[in-house]
């Protein structure tokens, strides 16, 4: 697996924000506190100063670094003939989405919620793939209404489904299949997704058959294939076999009359989680992929998630509390696993860095944990770390992407708030959720009603 799970990296976070200024949307600069100290600067603007108005825990991205994704995805795959679908699931803030939206860039959704988000934020329905195993026919409706680019079919009972919303509403739905091609990716086995065992997609075996009852239904347009291996993957050897693998059943498709336009290879591509691990190579990414796309002679269409959004936020959070318990140390902070799950669901390796520090501190591993009532309400254990104390503020790096959207609000704790930062300024994206929302959700008195009968 890619240290960006479990591993330790040879040095230390801080040390690596130094190493690599700008690199997760972050960098030290001298700052006016004293000699030698140095604080934690995104777009200009020191993250401790966002902290003082908008308080703790708190999303804080970086506008600059999102465009600075997106364009070199644009630039490495220029040469190819391909559409870049942004994986909402990422980061779903309506201020992200309209920036990427902004950037001609389109959208994969999962769910009418998201495509309700990718709609207001401006990507146009043709612009907008529908992935996901299990879809509602309230979802699949609304995608028809829409005219979105492609409805991804996962199995035989969903191309029924389909078929039976399009018959029920007078319309053609343009669907894909997404084709499970057994390629196993370097990555957590959550993150897996085309692994035989996985969940996702028909198998290659049953593709040419479901394609063939596309193609002989009238209410169906069959416009492409889709496949998505899994996320958190550097190596592009696998993206490649997995469109080599899918081209049998491209061509035996296009023989039967199919008139496919488009290949949907998903999304995966990686960010570095540590300063030991270099950013994603797309250029060569697109070397690899490239014969394999050309062969097939479609329109290439990727789905991003993590690579445009995933270093371009932080989480800020507070000390709350130093302690020792045996041999362990801990640093608990006002952020929690509910805020940030990844650690918890993945073990997850997020760099974690004082807001204000001292170049070539001195580091002692402790533990990063939550004031939540779980063991697994951790940030980071063992970490070596510069000394903080009660009322510090940290940084937790690359939270950009799977930070905000995978919130709860477990152990009644408010959604944290979002900021979105662009060149020196900053503005409130999503407001802190208060206390009296979320205990407005309760019905106090509730009515009960006879259901069911006899
Ligand atoms: N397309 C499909 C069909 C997907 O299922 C996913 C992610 C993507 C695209 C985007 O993948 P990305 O480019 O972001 O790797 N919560 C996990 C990640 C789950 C990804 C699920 N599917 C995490 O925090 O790492």
């Amino acid at each position: 697996m890619p240290g960006s799970f479990g591993e330790k990296p040879t040095g230390t976070d801080t040390q690596a924000v130094f190493e690599h200024p700008g690199r997760f949307a972050v960098e030290y600069r001298p700052c006016r506190a004293g000699e030698g100290r140095y604080e934690l600067v995104m777009e200009g603007i020191p993250l401790r100063a966002v902290a003082d108005v908008v308080k703790t825990p708190t999303y804080a991205y970086a506008l600059g670094a999102v465009d600075a994704s997106i364009a070199r995805m644009q630039e490495a795959l220029a040469d190819l003939d391909a559409q870049i679908c942004y994986a909402v699931k990422a980061n779903d803030t309506h201020a992200i989405l309209a920036r990427i939206a902004a950037r001609g860039v389109g959208a994969d959704i999962v769910s009418g919620g998201e495509l309700a988000r990718v709609l207001r934020a401006g990507v146009r329905p043709k612009d907008v793939v529908f992935s996901g195993v299990g879809k509602r026919a309230d979802e699949i409706d609304a995608a028809l209404a829409a005219g979105i680019a492609s409805i991804n079919l996962e199995s035989a009972a969903e191309l029924d489904q389909v078929t039976a919303r399009a018959r029920a509403t007078g319309t053609t739905a343009r669907v894909s299949l997404r084709v499970n091609p057994r390629i196993r990716a370097d990555t957590h086995p959550y993150l897996a997704t085309g692994l035989a065992e996985a969940k996702f997609g028909v198998p290659l075996e049953e593709a040419v058959a479901l394609g063939r009852r596309c193609l002989a239904d009238p209410h169906l347009e069959l416009v492409g294939l889709a496949c998505h291996i899994g996320s958190q993957i550097f190596d592009a050897a696998p993206f490649a076999e997995s469109l080599e693998s899918l081209r049998g059943a491209a061509r035996a498709l296009a023989d039967a009359g199919a008139k496919l336009s488009r290949m949907d290879v998903g999304g995966g591509f990686a960010i570095p989680y540590t300063g030991d691990e270099a950013p994603m190579d797309l250029a060569a990414w697109a070397r690899t992929v490239g014969p394999a796309a050309r062969a097939l002679g479609l329109r290439l269409v990727v789905e991003p998630g993590r690579y445009l959004l995933g270093n371009a936020g932080v989480l800020l959070v507070r000390v709350l509390a130093c302690k020792t318990n045996g041999a362990r140390r801990f640093v608990v902070v006002d952020g929690a696993m509910n805020d940030l799950l990844r650690p918890a669901l993945y073990d997850a390796y997020h760099m974690i860095v004082p807001v204000e520090t001292t170049k070539g501190a001195l580091c002692r591993p402790v533990d990063v944990v939550g004031p939540v009532c779980e063991t697994g309400d951790f940030f980071a254990l063992r970490r070596p770390m510069p000394e903080v104390a009660a009322g510090d503020l940290l940084a937790v790096l690359s939270a950009g992407a799977y930070g905000a959207t995978m919130a709860s609000t477990y152990n009644t704790r408010p959604l944290p708030a979002e900021v979105v930062l662009d060149d020196g300024a900053a503005a409130v994206a999503r407001p802190r959720q208060t206390l009296s929302d979320l205990l407005a959700r309760d019905v106090l008195e509730p009515v009960f009603e006879p259901l069911g009968g006899p």
